[in-house]
């Protein structure tokens, strides 16, 4: 039977009219990023396999660790992202049949005495957070955990550990780009075969992509793809090397100029300023209910609950870290209701932030002279009428300053977004890190930008509080 032959009914997708995948960059040639594109050869599986569902292809691009959660939680449809079928994640999800074999390297110093895995015991392994290598090698040697192979790569060529444990194909590839440093070990660790995991009890869906597998297994569908992305890459290497360090010039055009990859921090740029903004909305919003809230004096017990409430809100908020608030509005809040990762961070910086804003607008209140509201009482003014008109502006007139301060915070702690997968500044640095395996140029890149953006927040807002003066001077 045709594999164009099943309803699409039948089988369970998270969103109508895609089939979302979802893998974990950069794993060349696996997975990895080409500009802003998720490519490689699981992603010309996913294809294959959303061709024959008839849906178009999105793809989610996460940390390995949160794959098989994701899958089981519905973010997605499949993973497909160089995983093995391990006890630990078959309780939690399905595995289609193989596509591929794959060994598992060893990468060390080219001058290691480390010369086969052997020589491995009590040496230090860098691996990648939940994958086989980790936990194969955590049963037998001392590891150091890495989000990405890349850094630990980094790590191994400045000699923080002694070896790093990777895919074969992506071992060639650092090869390829770092060969002068590092060299692959002969023998291989272990070998394991790469499949693709789709949620339990989804069986149409896992029926079509094992005859998609049947069919590119017949076709050596994945060596040929292997081979392609090989050949790009050897031709690229060579037209970049000559053999010599780039010098600092070339390093910037290869970092920023080549492949999109300006663009790619244009854009990181654009998705920071979004969140800071609409983050700051939301919390001088918050921030504003919850000063006055806690401020309010009254018996009513209404108003009594509303204070408590505030009080425990500020002090939640001040007492945890903001990545931690960030991954339980992503991952257990606001994980039913599939939203959106940027929605996801401006809610998470946004409550965070009104915590931080409610204590500045707060002190803003209480600095505003008790003689001027007696005055307004005097005048016949009520309540909210004193508060709107005499003391509001006052306070935000002697807080504007800590105000500014919390937005300039604002914009530096959106990169902690990149956990949960927003491509803002500081992940679009990453990308191009993980596609050029240079570190230099886009992380001074990045520190340059949030620094002049920073920078000229800090310029406008000493401009406003001179004229600020000024106006008080000429009344
Ligand atoms: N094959 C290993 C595993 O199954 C590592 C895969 C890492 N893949 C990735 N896309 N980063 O755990």
């Amino acid at each position: 039977m045709s594999i164009f032959a099943y309803s699409c009914k039948a089988i369970e997708i998270v969103e109508d009219g895609y089939l979302t995948v979802a893998t974990s960059t950069p794993f060349w040639p696996w997975e990895f990023r080409s500009g802003e594109k998720v490519i490689g050869v699981d992603m010309d599986i996913a294809n294959e396999i959303a061709k024959s569902t008839k849906k178009k292809l999105k793809i989610e691009d996460m940390s390995f660790d949160g794959l098989v959660i994701a899958l089981s939680k519905k973010k997605c449809s499949l993973v497909i992202a160089a995983m093995s079928a391990t006890p630990e994640r078959s309780k939690s999800v399905d595995f289609s049949k193989p596509y591929f074999k794959a060994n598992q390297a060893v990468l060390v110093k080219k001058d290691s005495n480390i010369l086969s895995p052997r020589d491995l015991k009590n040496k230090i392994i860098g691996v990648q957070t939940g994958t086989t290598g980790d936990s194969y090698c955590d049963d037998k040697y001392q590891t150091s955990k890495y989000s990405n192979v890349i850094d630990a790569v980094e790590d191994l060529i400045n000699n923080h550990v002694d070896a790093v444990v990777l895919d074969e194909y992506l071992a060639k590839n650092f090869m390829q780009k770092r060969g002068d440093k590092i060299k692959i070990l002969d023998e291989f660790l272990f070998t394991e075969e790469y499949r693709v995991a789709i949620r339990k009890g989804n069986t149409e869906l896992k029926k079509i992509v094992n005859e998609v597998i049947n069919k590119l297994v017949q076709e050596d569908f994945v060596n040929n793809k292997l081979a392609e992305y090989f050949s790009k890459e050897e031709q690229e290497t060579e037209e970049n090397n000559n053999n010599s360090a780039p010098g600092l010039l070339e390093q910037v055009k290869n970092n920023l100029f080549s492949k999109g990859r300006l663009w790619l921090i244009i854009n990181g740029l654009l998705v920071t300023f979004k969140i800071t903004i609409f983050s700051l909305i939301i919390g001088v919003f918050l921030g504003y209910l919850t000063a006055v809230s806690i401020l309010a004096k009254s018996k009513n017990l209404f108003v009594k609950f509303l204070k408590m409430l505030a009080k425990f809100y500020v002090s939640i908020i001040r007492g945890t870290p903001v990545v931690c608030q960030l991954f339980i509005i992503y991952y257990l809040v606001l994980s039913p209701f599939n939203a959106d990762r940027v929605l996801c961070a401006v809610i998470a910086f946004g409550i965070n932030s009104g915590a931080y804003v409610s204590e500045i607008i707060r002190s803003g209140i209480l600095s505003v002279d008790i003689g001027q509201i007696e005055a307004g009482k005097a005048l016949g003014l009520n309540e909210s009428q004193i508060m709107w008109h005499i003391i509001a502006p006052q306070a935000l007139k002697n807080s504007l300053a800590t105000l500014c301060n919390e937005f300039m915070q604002l914009i530096k702690e959106t990169s902690v977004a990149g956990f949960i997968g927003v491509t803002e500044l500081t992940r679009a640095g990453e990308i191009i890190r993980s596609q050029t395996l240079s570190p230099f140029v886009p992380l001074m890149t990045t520190a340059l930008i949030y620094f002049t953006v920073v920078h000229l927040v800090g310029l406008l807002m000493a401009f406003f509080e001179r004229r600020l003066r000024q106006s008080d001077k000429s009344q």
